[in-house]
């Protein structure tokens, strides 16, 4: 028995190293040291081991039984006991983590709508670089270098003459120059001008342009196209006005006020006007045959507008107490 023993233990020592997956230990445990197991099998001779042997047989026993264990006990934690399915049983019936489903940032919804709306028009969704050249964001918009036409939109200025564009207009410009009409074109994005914030400022704010060039477009199509989106995006009734403007690159131009029931007055929504035949001309387009108008519109003021919010550093901020009313 003894001998036996022996053996048991030997062959133990090289099958536990050999180990590498968690399932087989399990086996290979049940195999030796089960109720029904090797060394089960060898002590139930115990009884037949005659009584002057069985003194050391049973120290034998006892010492090959703990030795194993302690093999086992060692290969546990090589195998790392939180990996080994086997060792560690997972509970599936138990109630998972609760993550609540994020929301979208109200200018993001705000942005959504109002492009879903032009779409529905017959407007392209299209994106431009937040970074931009003065090229793009001023000289094709008829906005020379030195003239005072640039101080309206003060701008942060980078390395080698590259800018943060200071509105989306220069999207219009990178259109033209690709796409000859008829188009049609919506473009949402950020923008940038070095303002002190407050509650009606902010250095980053939104604002969606949109551009529509044809044969024979007038600005009764600009008029019919905005008036459009602001029943739909107010709600029906919703007023208009057109007050006269200045843009350098719309000609005539025009600044849109929404009727505000609630604060009983007209607020500025946005700046439009018939695309200037300058800003034509730079993307090759023929000003004798096609006319154009463009829009720009600032997204926090609509979100402002339809909300009721106040000050536009709430958007900014992050505090979910106010993230979470929309
Ligand atoms: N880019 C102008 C602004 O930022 C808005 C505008 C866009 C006006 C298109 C006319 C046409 O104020």
């Amino acid at each position: 028995m003894i001998e036996d023993l022996k053996k048991l233990e030997i062959d133990a020592q090289a099958e536990i190293s050999s180990l590498t997956d968690p399932k087989l230990f399990e086996e290979a445990k049940t195999k030796y040291l089960g109720r029904k197991g090797l060394l089960a099998v060898i002590s139930s001779r115990m009884a037949e081991v005659p009584a002057d042997k069985k003194r050391d047989a049973g120290q034998e026993l006892n010492r090959v039984k703990s030795a194993i264990e302690s093999l086992f006990a060692d290969k546990q934690k090589d195998l790392g006991s939180s990996s080994s399915a086997g060792v560690k049983k997972i509970d599936t019936s138990m109630p998972g983590t609760f993550y609540a489903p994020g929301t979208l940032h109200p200018l993001t919804q705000v942005m959504e709508d109002v492009v879903s709306i032009f779409q529905k028009l017959g407007f392209r969704l299209v994106e431009g670089p937040e970074v931009e050249t003065e090229y793009y964001n001023f000289e094709a918009l008829n906005i020379p270098l030195n003239h005072p036409a640039r101080d309206s939109f003060d701008t942060f200025y980078l390395d080698n003459g590259r800018l943060l564009r200071s509105q989306t207009s220069p999207v219009q410009i990178r259109v033209m120059e690709k796409t000859k009409p008829p188009l049609q074109i919506i473009a949402p994005g950020k923008v940038y001008r070095p303002d002190a914030t407050d509650a009606t400022h902010s250095f980053m704010f939104h604002q969606i342009e949109g551009l529509m060039v044809d044969e024979n477009v007038s600005f009764a199509h600009l008029k019919g196209v905005l008036f459009a989106f602001a029943q739909e995006f107010f709600g029906q009734g919703t007023k208009l006005r057109f007050r006269p403007h200045f843009f350098p690159f719309t000609e005539p131009s025009a600044e849109i006020d929404i009727w505000s029931d609630t604060r009983n007055s007209w607020l500025e929504v946005l700046g439009a006007g018939m695309v200037h035949p300058h800003v034509l001309k730079s993307v090759k387009i023929d000003p004798e045959k096609y006319t154009g108008f463009a829009f720009g519109m600032g997204v926090e003021r609509l979100a402002m507008l339809k909300y009721g919010v106040e000050d536009i550093r709430y958007f900014f901020e992050n505090d979910l107490r106010f993230l979470k009313q929309f």
